[in-house]
Parts: C-alpha cells; structure tokens; sequence
C-alpha cells in the first residue's frame, strides 16, 4: 500500500541526519520543508519529494494543502492509568496545604492507590480507554503509561495488564513502565526493606518474564525512595533487562540524579530544583532530561531549569506527566505553551523535545520521532500552514489527523 501525503503547506522533519537525537542547540534546527510531499509504503516513510514530481502511482493521495505535517507527537511520561479522583486534596491544595504535607499525611499518591486497589481489571480499562482515545486526538503516536497505583503484587501486575491490553486495543505504541517504587504503600510504610524486597525479588523478575514492562522508574524523594533503595531496585531490574528512568529533584536533592546516571538510566524526569553545579553532570551523559512544566504550573513551585540544560548541551524531552495529584493536566499543547512562556525555550526547541527527544526517552528514536526515509509513517497534521502557530494557541488542539504506522488512527470532525 502506497500513499502520497500531498502538498502540505510544510513539513516539519525534525530531521537529525540519522543522529536520531537533538542535542543543545540542534533541537532548535527542525527542517521545515516546503513544496514537498511524502511517500510512505507498507507503514514506512520511503521518500520525501517534490510536489512537482508527484506523479507516479499511488493507491491513496490525501490532500493535504494548508496543513503543516510533524512527526507523530511522543507522550513520553504519563500516570494515564489511575482511579479515583484528588480534587479534595486539591481543595486542601487551595487552601494553603503543600503536596508533600498531603502525602506525608497518607493521602497523595495512596489516595490513588486505595481507589486502584479497589477497581477491577474490567473498571480501570474502561476508565482508561477515553483517556488514550484523547491523547491519540491530539496527534500522539506514541504514549508511554506507568504503573504505580497498585503497590502490592496482584495491583501492578493488575495495571501493567490493563496498560498491556491498551496496546492490544489501539493502533498507537504504548509503553509500558513498571512503577511499583512510586512510594511505599501504607502496610509497608515501617518496613520498607519488606517491600523492597517484593520488587526486586517477586515484581521485578514476574514482569521480565511476562514482558509487561519495557522500563523501570521509581520516585526518589524524601517522602518515597532514598538513593540507595533506588540503587538497589535498579541494580535487580537491569539484571532483569529492564530499561531505566527516575522521578528525580522535584522537590529535594537526595542523591537521585547521581545514581541514575551512575546506572545510565534512558532519562531522569522533573529536575524542578536542579542545582545548576549539575546540569553538566546530565549535559555530558547519554540520559535524557524530561521536563514537566504542568506540574511546576499545578503545584504552583519552582520551573525546571530548560534553558541553563538545553544550552549546556543536554538532551531535553517534554511531557504531560499526566495523574491525579501533581499535574491533572492531559493536554501536552499546554504543556508546549507552557515550555515557551515559562521556560523560555524556542517553538523548534519544543517541537524538538515532544517528538526526537521524547521518542529517545521512550528508546524508540530508531523507529520514529523524525520524518526520516526508513523510519515508522507516525504524523501529526495540524489544520495551520505555520508551525508556531501550534504553540501559540494556548491550550487549543489544531492537531487535524493522526497517522500512525501510515493508517489514519484520527480525523476531526469537520
Ligand atoms: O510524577 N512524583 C511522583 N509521581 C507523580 C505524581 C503522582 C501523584 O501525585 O499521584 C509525578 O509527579
Ligand atoms: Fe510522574
């Protein structure tokens, strides 16, 4: 099957001549062609070309003059797979309670963990199946879900199943991460060496096993994970042939982002209270740096420092960090404003770090992120013949079709 995505008023390739990163100043460098069309055959971009030139033999044309083609939009960090709802938490929120107060006093995340525990494998899907149709409406190819609400054996495994039957149910990639250190559930909040010992020891090698998960992330905070109980998870889920990926300096420095790097982790995730003696510790390593304004926005604190770490030479990804207590945020064009008007990073810089960059953090830059010959067919197509525009509207989805693997998995109703 051959189609001609025709005539777009641009394309942006986010073209990175076969590097399949952005680093630094390459993220602002995103190769907007125009008079261009693109070829894909059995799913696979096979020749950007000339519009002029695009006479030969297709089995489907798509028109598509005055749009502006991305690569397909990579949500690489998100909590889609929650129960319940924290709006009272957030009314405490509001009336002067910080989140780490609410969790220190047993709510937060183990608020979500009572609801999960609660819910059936059936009751979650069905919670979780609009959320993903809204995610794939906004032009995201690729969507990465954790675990991290059941923290017993049966409520991971229970939600990585459920995340497993998504990437059954729809025709986007999902990835799944294994999350079962987000905090320590109430039954073990005195013995943490206890459940420590059911991740590395009963999770970790079950979900290896099983393939449920591709990563392993834990939260590595004053009210979740130390250092060194992070090192340890770390050390057994690398022996497992899991990939890695920390919640790290969010709200304290505590020796997270050390040991993340010491274990080469795919990326190191939030960095709100980065100290800059350490940008360059992230800047020279291979690990990805993913920044989550929405929480910085709905925990009203401290901005990631995007700027000091993308000039420094870091490689920068954004994302939604979509759950129910730090960012109930699930609209990743808000967060792309977000990143131009509090971050102060370029709209290439942006593009740059929600498709290449995010697709490396999710360790599926060989496949898709760029519109590269070879590479998966997985666009976005915008309905604007100029690409800022789509950080400029502030909260508004101009995205107007979702391709993936070449099949058009979206179209908005006219
Ligand atoms: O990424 N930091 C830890 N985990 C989530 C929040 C989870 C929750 O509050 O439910 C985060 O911010
Ligand atoms: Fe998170």
């Amino acid at each position: 099957m051959k189609t001609l995505f025709k005539n777009p008023a641009q394309i942006v390739t986010v073209d990175t001549n076969g590097k399949n990163e952005k680093r630094g100043h390459e993220a602002s460098e995103i190769g907007v062609l125009e008079d261009t069309s693109i070829v894909t055959e059995n799913g696979k971009i096979v020749e950007l070309i000339h519009t002029r030139n695009a006479t030969g033999k297709y089995d489907e044309v798509l028109d598509l003059s005055g749009k502006t083609v991305l690569p397909g939009l990579i949500e690489c960090h998100t909590h889609t797979a929650f129960a319940g709802s924290r709006a009272n938490e957030f009314k405490l929120r509001l009336q002067g309670k910080s989140y780490e107060e609410i969790a220190k006093a047993g709510g937060g995340i183990n608020t979500t963990v009572q609801a999960v525990r609660k819910a059936s494998f059936e009751e979650l899907l069905e919670l979780v199946i609009p959320r993903v149709k809204y995610f794939i409406a906004q032009g995201i190819t690729t969507l990465e879900i954790k675990s991290g609400y059941g923290l017993s054996f049966y409520d991971e495994i229970k939600l990585l199943q459920v995340i497993g039957k998504l990437n059954d149910i729809f025709p986007i990639d999902i990835v799944p991460t294994f999350l079962g250190a987000h905090t320590f559930p109430p039954e073990y909040k005195n013995d943490h060496a206890k459940y420590i010992d059911i991740i590395t020891n009963e999770l970790i090698p079950y979900i290896a096993e099983q393939n449920l998960a591709v990563f392993c992330d834990a939260f590595c905070e004053s009210t979740a994970f130390s250092a060194g109980e992070v090192d340890v998870i770390f050390s057994a889920a690398e022996d497992a042939g899991l990939k890695l990926k920390l919640h790290t300096e969010q709200f304290n420095n505590i020796g997270g982002l050390e040991t993340a790097l010491k274990h080469n982790a795919v990326s190191v995730d939030h960095l709100e209270v980065l100290p800059e003696d350490k940008v360059h510790a992230i800047a020279g390593s291979d690990t990805v740096a993913v920044l989550l304004p929405g929480v910085s926005f709905f925990l009203d604190y401290d901005y990631a420092p995007a700027r000091k770490l993308i000039d420094s030479g870091a490689l920068v990804a954004l994302a939604t960090d979509y759950n129910p207590g730090s960012s109930h945020i699930q609209n990743l064009n808000l967060i792309m404003s977000f990143a131009a008007i509090k971050m102060k990073m370029s709209v290439e810089e942006i593009i740059s770090a929600v498709t290449i960059n995010a697709a490396k953090a999710l360790g599926k830059e060989k496949e898709t992120g760029s519109i590269e010959t070879g590479k998966n067919a997985d666009f976005a197509i915008f309905d604007t013949n100029e690409y800022a525009d789509i950080v400029y509207n502030v909260g508004k989805n101009l995205n107007w079709m979702t391709v993936k693997k070449g099949k058009l998995v979206y179209k908005k109703e006219p």
